[in-house]
């Protein structure tokens, strides 16, 4: 969090499944372009912050099984969970708060008595959420019932229907509206408030986010009737909440467009990576596409010709060395060979890369120093490296382009290829 010393470009707030992630898409090509558009243009100055009704447990299993990015925020549980950076510290403060008027076991009695409701998996019952499944035609009348009934019994709780069958039970100072107005306020004490804050949704308990003032909202276009019904009912006028044309991460991306919040043009969406040119040195960019000619390359998208990889050549200093996950060292133009034997190795197989935690600083006028976890998936493995490397402006126009000066990489633990001896970038 100390990573952004300024208030905010962009803080993005965003709900996970079928909203950030589409679960009908085995190719996860939106999520993918919007990751390569926040690692290109946003990351250095803006916040992601994921917002998800998943537990910590079903959270993390999330991130294993899609190519997701590690937000800067994460608050889990409906709300009731907030945690920061990639080694998830929580906020002590939030869960202080929602002690106030909670008492869960009263809430477990409460809810035996109602035959309607079937608890969830025992991942998903949190210190402050309670969550049920109830049949559609149902939920109404329980909601209402409960809600008396733990009234009676001199609780203030918040009950949330969402995906047409969960219940959730939450203090009423919860839900995910309610944290994130927590961390703005906690922003703007500290002098440093988001400039433009997006908040994005498909189901019920999303409807809170569109609530908070001064946010964009984006209702993608595959949002659930609970949640459209409630825009009908609650916030038809606002001209700062939309109704995506596209579907999830395509319809947050819509968004940024419409809302004109900065750039909407993914690098991923520029077919040919030569022609792409920048008005400002953007280091961050480089390392985006970079990969993702890597990736276009290997999956035999682009043609193999020589000019590109003329052209990625001149883009490293001749004496560029490169310490591979193994630790041999290689000059980049000795990688650049090997990769050039590779076009098309992965293609119609399930291959794609993508990088995270794109970090550059600069040290001096014209040089930067990079790290950046570079992801890569191959068939059913998974392997990531954490990436170091020095990169210096060619001249004084950006136009001339960038050079590689060096490139460490190191297996992060967990996601280590057995055998690295084909391993290259
Ligand atoms: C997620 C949680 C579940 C919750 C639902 C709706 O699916 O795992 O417990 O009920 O979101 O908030
Ligand atoms: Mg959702």
């Amino acid at each position: 969090m100390d990573r952004i010393t300024m208030a905010a470009r962009l803080m993005i707030v965003s709900d996970l499944d079928h909203t950030m992630v589409d679960h009908h898409d085995p190719e996860n090509i939106s999520l993918l372009r919007f990751n390569a558009l926040w690692e290109s243009n946003y990351r250095h100055d803006s916040l992601l912050v994921f917002s998800t009704g998943r537990s910590p447990t079903l959270y993390k299993q999330l991130r294993k099984e899609k190519p997701m990015l590690t937000p800067d925020i994460a608050i889990m549980s409906v709300g009731t969970e907030i945690t920061y950076g990639s080694s998830m510290l929580p906020d002590d403060g939030w869960v202080e708060f929602l002690n106030q008027k909670w008492d869960r076991k009263i809430i477990t009695e409460e809810t035996s008595k109602f035959s309607e409701l079937t608890l969830q998996a025992e991942t998903e019952q949190r210190p402050h959420k309670v969550s049920f499944y109830v049949d559609k035609t149902k939920a109404q009348i329980v909601m209402k019932e409960l809600s008396d009934c733990l009234e009676k019994r001199g609780l203030d709780v918040k009950i949330i229907y969402s995906g047409g069958m969960d219940l959730d039970i939450l203090p009423q100072g919860a839900g995910k509206g309610q944290a994130l107005a927590y961390l703005l306020k906690k922003f703007k004490t500290e002098g440093k408030p988001p400039i433009n804050t997006l908040v994005c949704g498909d189901s019920g308990n999303d409807a809170e986010l569109f609530s908070i003032p001064e946010v964009y909202g984006v209702m993608v276009s595959n949002a659930q009737e609970e949640l459209l019904q409630w825009h009908a009912e609650n916030a038809k006028g606002n001209p700062n909440i939309i109704h995506a044309k596209e579907r999830c991460a395509a319809g947050i991306i819509e968004a940024i467009g419409r809302f004109k919040l900065g750039s909407n043009t993914s690098p991923r969406d520029c077919a040919d990576f030569m022609e792409y040119k920048l008005d400002i040195v953007n280091p961050c960019y480089e390392v985006v596409n970079f990969y993702l000619f890597y990736e276009r390359w290997r999956r035999g998208e682009i043609d193999n010709c020589e000019t590109y990889i003329a052209s990625l050549k001149a883009s490293c200093d001749p004496s560029a060395n490169f310490v591979l996950p193994s630790g041999v060292e290689k000059t980049l133009h000795e990688c650049l060979h090997t990769m050039k034997g590779y076009h098309g190795d992965q293609k119609g197989k399930r291959f794609r890369v993508w990088v995270d935690r794109v970090l550059s600083t600069p040290i001096g006028s014209n040089t930067w120093l990079l790290k950046f976890d570079k992801w890569e998936l191959s068939g059913d493995g998974r392997y990531c490296c954490v990436t170091t490397g020095k990169i210096s402006a060619k001249g004084s126009n950006p136009s001339e382009g960038c050079s590689w000066v060096n490139l460490q990489q190191k297996w992060l633990e967990g996601f280590e290829m057995k055998d690295d001896s084909t391993w290259f970038f």
